[in-house]
Formats: C-alpha cells, sequence, structure tokens
C-alpha cells in the first residue's frame, strides 16, 4: 500500500516536471547564459552589461541556484516596470528577507499586494504631505552646521563618507521621529551600519543560496538577529514615546502621521489593514534605505570633482554668478534649481555612472507576462541592471567618461534611472535628490574639494560591492573659501 502511494507520488511529480517543461518549450523565453559561477563576479553589473555583446539586452542566468531574467537597457526596464508595472510589481521571498521582516510585513522587501500599496502610499504621504513645508528648511539647517564644523577643521584631511552618513542619518532621524540629539543620532547610525554589515556578511547571504544552512549553528546569523532586537527596540521606544505624548489631528514628524493614519482606518471594514507593525517597519526602511545610499552618492559625487577640477572651477563658478559672491548666506530655493545647470547636470552624471543601488532591488512577476516578445512566466525573478542601462553604448557616447555637459546639450533629457522607476521606484527620491543638491551646492560654495597630499581617491567601487556599490576609503581636504577666508577662493 505504501509501496504503491509512493509510487504514484513520484509519477505524479515526474508529471508535473515534465508538463511545467512543455509549458516552458511552448514559450519563447529570452537566450540563457552557460555558466552558475556569474555571482562570483567581483563587479556584477559590469560583467552582467558585457553579456549583452551575446545575448542583448534580455537573458536568463543561473544567480546561485536562482534562475533569473536580467534587463540591460533603458528600454526593457522601463517596458517592464512602467508599461506592465503590474505584472512586474512583486519581490521574490528569499529566506535573508524573511529574516529581516520577522515581526511585520516590510515596505521595500514585501511582495506586492493592495496592503502593500497602502503601506508604501501612506509612507510616501507622510514624506511628502506630512513634511512638505519642513523638509527642505531641515536639510538646509542641517547642512549649514555640517559645513561649520567643516570649517573648524580648516583643510585638514576628513573622512568624508562617515560625516556623511552622519549627515544623513540626522536628516532620517529628524524626518521620522523628531530626533535632532547627537548621541542617539550615532546610536541609529550604528545601528544601520551593523544591519547592513551582518546582513551583507557572506553567513547570510549564502543562506539564499542553500537555505537548510539555517538548520547549522551559524555565528553570522546570530549576530544578525542580536542586530534586529538592537533595531527593533529601537524603534519601539520611539513608538511608545510619540503614542504616549501625540496631539491627534497634528504631527511632528513622519511617525505621529503614520500612526493616525494608522488608527483613522481602524473602523473602516477592510479585510485587510495598516498596523503599528507598518509603521514600524516604515521607519526601519528608512534608515535602511535613506542614509548611506544618499551618503555614498554624496562621496562619489567629491571623488568625481577631485578627480575633475575643471568641472569643480566651473560649478563654483556658477553659483558665485547666481549666490553673488561674498553674499554667504543667499540661498537658492529647491525650486528654482533650474537656475544651476550646471550642478543639476553634474548631479546626474554622477547618478549615471555610480548609481548606488545598480541592480535595483529584484522584482518578481505577479503574473505571465512578456518582454519585447520573449515570454516570462509567473514568479520570474527579475534584475533590473541599472548601472548597466547607464553604460549602454548605443545610447550615451563614450559611457564610461565623467562628463556633465552631455545633460546641458539641448534635448538631452535624463534617462538615468538611479532611483529605478514604475510602483517600486525609489521611496525616498523626492527627498534624496533634495539632499544631493543642497549639500553640494553648500559644500561648494563655503570650500574647494582638494586631495590630501594629491592622493586621488579610486574611482572603482568596493569589489563584490553586494547590494550598495561602496567607495574604497578616501579622505578629502575641505579648504574655505569665500568671504571668511579671502585669497582662498577658487581652484588652485
Ligand atoms: C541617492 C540615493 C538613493 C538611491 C540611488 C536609491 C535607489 C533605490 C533603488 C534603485 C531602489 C529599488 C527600486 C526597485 O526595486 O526597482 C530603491 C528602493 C527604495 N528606496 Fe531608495 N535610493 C536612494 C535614497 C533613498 C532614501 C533617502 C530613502 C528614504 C528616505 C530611500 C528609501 C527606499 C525605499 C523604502 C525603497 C523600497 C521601495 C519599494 O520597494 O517599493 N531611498 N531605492
Ligand atoms: C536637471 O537635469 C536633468 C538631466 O539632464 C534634466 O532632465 C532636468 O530637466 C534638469 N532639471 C532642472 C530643474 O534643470
Amino acid at each position: 500500500m505504501l509501496l504503491l502511494g509512493l509510487l504514484l507520488l513520484t509519477l505524479l511529480a515526474a508529471a508535473r516536471l515534465l508538463w511545467g517543461q512543455w509549458m516552458l518549450r511552448a514559450l519563447q523565453l529570452p537566450p540563457l547564459v552557460p555558466g552558475f559561477l556569474h555571482l562570483l563576479q567581483p563587479n556584477l553589473p559590469l560583467h552582467l552589461l558585457g553579456l549583452t555583446g551575446k545575448f542583448g539586452p534580455i537573458y536568463r542566468l543561473r544567480l546561485g541556484l536562482q534562475d533569473v531574467v536580467v534587463l540591460n537597457s533603458k528600454r526593457t526596464i522601463e517596458e517592464a516596470m512602467i508599461k506592465k508595472w503590474v505584472d512586474f510589481a512583486g519581490r521574490p521571498q528569499i529566506l535573508s528577507y524573511k529574516l529581516v521582516s520577522q515581526a511585520a510585513p516590510d515596505l521595500s522587501l514585501g511582495d506586492y499586494s493592495p496592503l502593500w500599496k497602502a503601506h508604501k502610499k501612506l509612507t510616501r504621504s507622510a514624506l511628502l504631505l506630512g513634511l512638505r513645508s519642513s523638509m527642505e528648511p531641515l536639510v538646509e539647517q542641517l547642512t549649514q552646521e555640517f559645513c561649520e564644523h567643516m570649517r573648524t577643521l580648516a583643510g585638514a584631511p576628513v573622512d568624508i563618507q562617515k560625516e556623511f552618513s552622519l549627515l544623513t542619518c540626522t536628516v532620517i532621524c529628524s524626518l521620522t521621529f523628531g530626533i535632532k540629539d547627537k548621541a542617539t543620532v550615532c546610536a541609529f547610525r550604528d545601528c544601520v551600519r551593523d544591519l547592513m554589515k551582518t546582513w551583507d556578511h557572506w553567513s547570510i547571504q549564502i543562506l539564499d543560496i542553500i537555505p537548510f544552512l539555517r538548520f547549522f549553528p551559524n555565528p553570522g546569523l546570530r549576530r544578525l538577529k542580536q542586530a534586529m532586537e538592537n533595531r527593533d527596540r529601537m524603534v519601539e521606544k520611539q513608538l511608545r514615546r510619540h503614542k504616549e505624548s501625540l496631539v491627534p489631528g497634528q504631527w511632528r514628524d513622519m511617525t505621529d502621521y503614520m500612526l493616525q493614519g494608522v488608527w483613522k482606518q481602524r473602523g473602516e471594514e477592510d479585510l485587510e489593514q495598516l498596523l503599528e507593525g507598518h509603521v514600524h517597519m516604515a521607519m526601519v526602511d528608512l534608515f535602511i534605505g535613506g542614509t548611506e545610499t544618499t551618503a555614498t552618492t554624496l562621496s562619489w559625487a567629491l571623488a568625481f570633482l577631485l578627480h575633475h577640477p575643471e568641472i569643480q572651477l566651473r560649478l563654483q563658478e556658477e553659483l558665485d554668478r547666481e549666490l553673488g559672491s561674498g553674499a554667504s548666506r543667499s540661498r537658492i530655493p529647491y525650486k528654482d534649481r533650474d537656475r544651476l545647470p550646471l550642478l543639476n547636470a553634474t548631479i546626474a552624471e554622477v547618478l549615471r555612472l555610480r548609481p548606488v543601488v545598480p541592480l535595483a532591488l529584484p522584482h518578481r512577476t505577479m503574473r505571465p507576462s512578456s518582454i519585447f516578445g520573449y515570454d516570462i512566466p509567473k514568479g520570474t525573478v527579475i534584475i533590473p541592471n541599472l548601472q548597466g542601462a547607464h553604460l549602454d553604448d548605443t545610447v550615451w557616447e563614450e559611457p564610461h567618461e565623467f562628463r556633465p555637459d552631455r545633460f546641458l546639450e539641448p534635448g538631452a533629457g535624463s534617462g538615468v534611472l538611479a532611483f529605478g522607476c514604475g510602483a517600486r521606484v525609489c521611496l525616498g527620491e523626492p527627498l534624496a535628490r533634495l539632499e544631493l543638491f543642497v549639500v553640494l551646492a553648500q559644500v561648494l560654495r563655503d570650500f574647494t574639494l582638494l586631495p590630501p597630499a594629491g592622493a586621488l581617491p579610486s574611482l572603482q567601487p568596493q569589489p563584490h560591492s553586494g547590494v550598495n556599490l561602496k567607495m574604497q576609503p578616501f579622505q578629502v581636504r575641505l579648504q574655505p573659501r569665500g568671504p571668511r577666508a579671502p585669497g582662498l577662493g577658487g581652484g588652485q
């Protein structure tokens, strides 16, 4: 009896497998790239781009134990993420993702659903509607304090990546929890670092490739769990503090706004509702998504400007012309940024060459779909190679050159996809763009960037960078310029 049962099960499984194979055979799938060690490539986005020469902009590939479809051009990415966004808005539910969002559903790693959509919408409103009038003054104020601090260093070499990540973390702490005191900001920055470091560790990443390893003792896993407990304790404490002091109908920060948004729909009859856990995880995502990304982009910008002092000089001339030199207090509102076209073009060029999340986050198809005539079955993992699209030599002239002027040519458009596009577009794009603009404008107005002892930073990302395109450590001297330090203005 048992044997017969087993036999039947085996037959059924085999039939299912064959049926699956047959179904796939009837489909016109993207070409399959041979090999299975692609993950070992030190620079994965460039490696993936290199494969387009032989296989075209869209192909299938084995990444670890997973079959994925890689999109390497702006046209394929936009066809999937914008034109057919409903089909491509999912996220794969791999083990390391589940680990990070155990307690409550996560925004950036959560799969697409009506509830997820409500979660993203509420978080977006909290950032863009709730803080509409306070975001820009806040970023300006904090950047000004940052510049004053840099001025006290009087041109000594600084580890600028560290300083930028403290600045961007201060911005997020203020927006989310209304926190300004340095000790708490530093505690959050350390917490974010700890989480990213433990999560990026091979002992965690390998769990996505060989899931059953999680049943074995794993010190990396223990460290990650500790980091997450610490994270949840810190966020929980802030939520409690807010609930105790909240005045209904008013909000001081995103937490107040979101808590009230969640409470408001409590009485409604919907089956699934947003809970306080959603507020908790939104805050976690803002910290994880919003500190190192912007800080690293700012660092890349400085690194490129150190390599191109002629662009730096032109940026300073543009700023002096628009702000009036000597008028150190004058400012240009973000909405008037077209008055600084070269700065705008420089930001676009940095985002093009070094999109800090070069492969975005993986997507997953919610139902059968197609891209440019190729069938894409339901449940396929999709990797948008954003950096690859930015270096596509059928679109960009001399794609590897740092040349902001390419964006000043008439009809240049943007074509930069550093924040992704469609339903899964980066939630923090408006904030990140504001920060990039304000920080670079103020830093270049107040300082001349110089390499310490002529040592230029490497423009190559750290090999095996993981999700983020990290920079190799470097230092820069911020030489004060302008009215308070006469004679030091301009490039030298
Ligand atoms: C220069 C800075 C930044 C870059 C280049 C960047 C880029 C990206 C990219 C490529 C994605 C994935 C899009 C996709 O899956 O297709 C993403 C998602 C996300 N980012 Fe950013 N980001 C930046 C800054 C920020 C900031 C400041 C925040 C928060 C304040 C933030 C929060 C998020 C969140 C929550 C998601 C998940 C969205 C979703 O799954 O729907 N990011 N970002
Ligand atoms: C900034 O530059 C991008 C890229 O060229 C362009 O699309 C955008 O219109 C510019 N924005 C402003 C305000 O000048």
